[in-house]
């Protein structure tokens, strides 16, 4: 489903500041795999998510996608096939526009149709219903702004946005770190609901590093551009965070550092 073949992506290539934020990285993912994905800041896990959707071209190396080789295909042409949600509620939705109508524009992508944000009759009622599963009554507010909604309330709008057309691949880049406790679980709760709904091919970028031992079915730590650790399995069940963390201290002789994690460990 996802093939990456010896990544490798240099950032300011010939100045002092020359860096390789992805070094030589490969990595094969089934169909259906749910694949979290953790990593000290720095790790190249944005950059990782920002090679998949075309935001540059790699340096070296190749990715498949269902077959197709997108290694040189433009951003907007993966866009259709890509679904992405970012950490910022703000990204993703158009703030000006209602539930409907942002909902209506990433539904049009999928008609022959041009762009449109007029949702048909059926469109609205098929938003309504999907709205609905999740629990939110967004289902009731369709004409609201989005620019309006709580953080928590846009990222599930953002979520079936990148989803109402089935994605091939679906990247959520710590899409619940802006948000407090109570509504980050109830966004996990929709997205894991989603996923196995839609069967979505997903990887999830997390801090949270029991989330990414629980959630989905895979556990890759990242480091210095590469994948240190790919976790699955019986090895994965039985992981406890300390000993993931033990195992990347032991292989980098560093301490695990994300700024995030340690936040979310002293609330
Ligand atoms: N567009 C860019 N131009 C220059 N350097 C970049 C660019 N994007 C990322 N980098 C650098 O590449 C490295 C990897 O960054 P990346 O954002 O992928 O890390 P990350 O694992 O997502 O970290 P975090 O947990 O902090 O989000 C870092 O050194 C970063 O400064
Ligand atoms: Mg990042």
């Amino acid at each position: 489903m996802l093939d990456i073949k010896n990544a490798v992506k240099v950032f300011e290539q010939g100045t002092m500041i020359e860096h390789t934020a992805l070094d030589h990285l490969s990595l094969h993912l089934d169909d259906g795999d749910f694949v979290t994905i953790v990593g000290s800041n720095g790790a190249g896990k944005s950059t990782l998510f920002n090679a998949i959707c075309g935001s540059f071209f790699l340096n070296e190396g190749s990715i498949h996608l269902d077959g197709v080789n997108i290694t040189l295909m433009p951003e907007h042409k993966r866009a259709l096939h890509i679904g992405r949600v970012f950490q910022d509620p703000m990204r993703g939705t158009a703030p000006n526009m209602t539930i409907e109508e942002n909902l209506s524009l990433a539904h049009s992508r999928s008609t022959a149709r041009a762009l449109s944000f007029a949702p048909s009759k059926k469109e609205r009622a098929l938003f309504r219903d999907r709205l609905a599963e999740f629990g939110m009554q967004l289902e009731d507010r369709m004409k609201t702004k989005v620019g309006l909604l709580s953080g928590g309330q846009r990222q599930v709008v953002t979520l079936l946005m990148c989803t109402i057309v089935t994605p091939k691949l679906l990247l959520l880049d710590e899409h619940t770190a802006a948000l407090d406790p109570a509504t980050a679980k109830k966004v996990m709760e929709i997205t894991e609901k989603i996923v196995r709904d839609s069967h979505l091919t997903t990887m999830m970028i997390t801090h949270n590093m029991s989330a990414a031992l629980t959630t989905g079915t895979r556990t890759l730590m990242m480091d210095k551009g590469r994948i240190l650790f790919d976790i699955s399995g019986g090895e994965r069940s039985k992981m406890t965070m300390d000993t993931l963390l033990k195992m990347y201290s032991n292989s980098t002789n560093e301490v695990f550092d994300n700024d995030r994690m340690l936040f979310e460990n002293a609330k």
